[in-house]
């Protein structure tokens, strides 16, 4: 989850590593910094917090070598402090390293026994010892770290350079993703190719247990039992996707705006409108032989999860078990072989995901992958992978993303449904003709924000918010419960209605807001009586609903007025009002929005 940089370059490399670690600090921002190679010595240069603060120390301390690594962090082991922030070096050895090192103690107690003295309180300091222990033997750095990586159990990318080497990289990947820059007599590695973009657009991407050596002309890549191989190059499209904030305050403002055009466009893929039925791509999947799907993803793609499972088990009728990911890696689910497993991620790197993955594809599964990043390691270890055309999506709390990834479910739930024949024709036209109008009815939430500004202040003043939905919008509570945490840090939480007797409502009085997400369908009634309760409790209710407010039969502190939309798209819809409310709120608080505390947007440890 952290984000590391590479440069063999011909000129000063600091610049450009700084420049690359800006667009990897969706990976983590609790320190970064930046080691080189200068005469014949390494030095480095390590800030805490965000990026800018390590840009200040270079103006005044500058780094001047060709050869460099850089570092931009999010905290596993270890406070996010200058000591602790990457680069982690000897006198010998430079490293930036993104994962963990399980074994770190082991190895720690064996190097200190050894005389190794350390100084931080990561797992990564022990590679650096590692390979200077090494190197004391006698060792040449390309033998040294290859005996080194030998040692290490557990998740990292790494990018090391060496004293004396100023022609140098070795790079490693296990479990963590890194990519290759091949550029004009200078050579880069990356978390990800967006990273690279403005150096080169040639990338590639190291495989699971991979290690390459390089020079500014040259790679060597080797597999885990250290035999060369060729790994292929590929022309990244990634500096398409270079993105600004444009006119908008934030990031995550921007792209709660570009949900109607991505919406649109994502659907585009998936129907044909004209027709007005799904064009699914075959998949290599028999959907009509389909008896039961699996479905496992983290945070905001779980929640888009659940939605899919109360589509295909209502529309295609087919039973759907979903777990967050982090519980079905390890639950040992016994799954009958042929099954259909859908991964949904953004990033398509989220470490518990695709281990998730890799624990269906063990056990028979067919393999589908919603992705924004094709490139990602989940979409390459895909049978099948079903992009959403989000575009990068560059705010921590996830917006457009996950209105794409419900719009490529809502389409394979059609698509399910056709295919065993449990929806005909006509009803496949409704459902895509209802599709078709989202875009629409997602813009009309986005005219006036003004109505938002004013309610958040409201919820600003509260200590805990509670939402509520029933059947598919259910998750839409969940996920508006997320929004409003992770980037207000007041605390939240989504139940489904009907639960809030068995528990919850214990918690309400005057102080506290209910977001009610409850669209006129046929649960309606069930989830205004449980608004009854609420309100008999003093409970301070915002209805978000397509509903008329008087149909509420309690006071309301607001009511967001929804579009009439089909009950079937009601979970994209409903999610704009809960992403707008969360945005307001964190802004009329002054946090972080695009960059929240203690987050970061790709998780790539477990
Ligand atoms: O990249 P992924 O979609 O796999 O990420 C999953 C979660 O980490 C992500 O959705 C997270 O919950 C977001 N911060 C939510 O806004």
């Amino acid at each position: 989850m952290c984000g590391i940089v590479g440069i063999l370059g011909t000129k000063p490399v600091a610049i450009d590593i700084v420049d690359a670690l800006r667009r990897l600090e969706y990976r983590g921002y609790d320190s970064a910094g930046i080691a080189t190679v200068e005469n014949g010595l390494l030095d480095r240069r390590r800030a805490e917090g965000k990026l800018r603060n390590l840009e200040t120390r270079l103006m005044s301390e500058p780094l001047k070598g060709h050869v460099g690594i850089g570092h931009t962090r999010w905290a596993t082991h270890g406070r996010p402090t200058e000591v602790n922030a990457h680069p982690h070096m000897t006198d010998k050895v430079s490293v930036v390293h993104n994962g963990i090192i399980e074994n770190y103690r082991d190895l720690k107690e064996d190097l200190t026994a050894k005389g190794h003295i350390f100084q931080t309180e990561t797992d990564t300091e022990v590679v650096v010892h590692l390979i200077t222990d090494e190197m004391r033997q006698g060792r040449k750095p390309v033998e040294a770290t290859q005996r080194a990586l030998g040692m290490l159990r557990g998740a990292f990318a790494l990018a090391i350079i060496f004293a004396g080497e100023d022609n140098l990289m070795i790079g490693a990947r296990q479990g963590s993703p890194l990519a290759i820059g091949h550029g004009q007599g200078e050579m880069y590695l990356g978390s990800d190719a967006i990273a690279l973009a403005p150096f080169t657009d040639t990338i590639t991407y190291l495989e699971e247990g991979d290690w390459c050596v390089m020079t500014r002309t040259s790679v060597q890549i080797f597999d885990r039992d250290n035999r060369a191989v060729e790994r292929p190059s590929i022309k990244s499209v990634a500096s398409s996707l270079l993105v600004d904030k444009g006119n908008y305050r934030h990031f995550m403002l921007k792209e709660i705006h570009e949900q109607p055009e991505v919406i649109s466009h994502t659907l585009g893929n998936y129907i044909d409108m004209a027709a007005g039925c799904v064009k699914f791509p075959s998949m290599g999947i028999d959907l009509a032989g389909v008896t039961r799907v699996t479905i496992s993803a983290c945070g905001t793609a779980y929640y888009a999860g659940v939605v899919a499972k109360y589509w295909i088990e209502k529309y295609a009728r087919v039973p759907v078990e979903i777990d967050i990911a982090s519980e079905f890696r390890y639950r040992e689910v016994p799954l009958a072989p042929g099954g259909l497993s859908v991964f949904v991620s953004q990033s398509g790197e989220t470490a518990d995901t695709l281990e998730a993955l890799r624990y269906c594809k063990r056990n028979g599964q067919i393999i589908a992958a919603v992705v924004n990043v094709r490139t990602s390691t989940i979409a390459r270890e895909a049978n099948a992978v079903l992009p959403t055309l989000a575009g990068p999506e560059i705010g921590v709390a996830s917006t457009k993303a996950f209105t794409s990834q419900l719009s490529v479910l809502a389409c394979l739930a059609i698509a399910i449904g056709r295919a065993r024949g449990t929806i005909d024709a006509a009803k496949e036209q409704e459902l895509v003709k209802a599709l078709t109008e989202l875009p629409r009815h997602v813009a009309t939430m986005l005219h006036d924000e003004s109505f938002y500004e004013g309610l958040a202040h409201e919820i600003s003043k509260a200590r805990d918010v509670l939402y509520l939905g029933r059947g598919v919008n259910y998750p839409i509570a969940m996920e508006g419960a997320l929004k409003l945490k992770e980037i207000s840090y007041i605390h939240a939480e989504g139940y489904a209605a009907g639960e809030l007797k068995h528990g919850p409502i214990a918690l309400i009085d005057e102080n506290v807001p209910v977001i009610v997400v409850a669209p006129e369908d046929d649960l309606f009634d069930k989830t205004v009586s449980n608004m009854q309760e609420v309100a008999a409790r003093g409970g301070q209710i915002v209805l978000i609903s397509d509903a008329p407010k008087e149909k509420a039969g309690c006071r309301l502190l607001a009511h967001i007025k929804m579009p009439k939309a089909h009950p079937f798209t009601n979970p994209l819809l409903y999610a704009v009002p809960v992403q707008l409310l969360a945005y307001h709120t964190a802004v009329f608080m002054g946090t972080d929005v695009d960059q929240p505390r203690n987050l970061a947007k790709s998780v790539t440890v477990e």
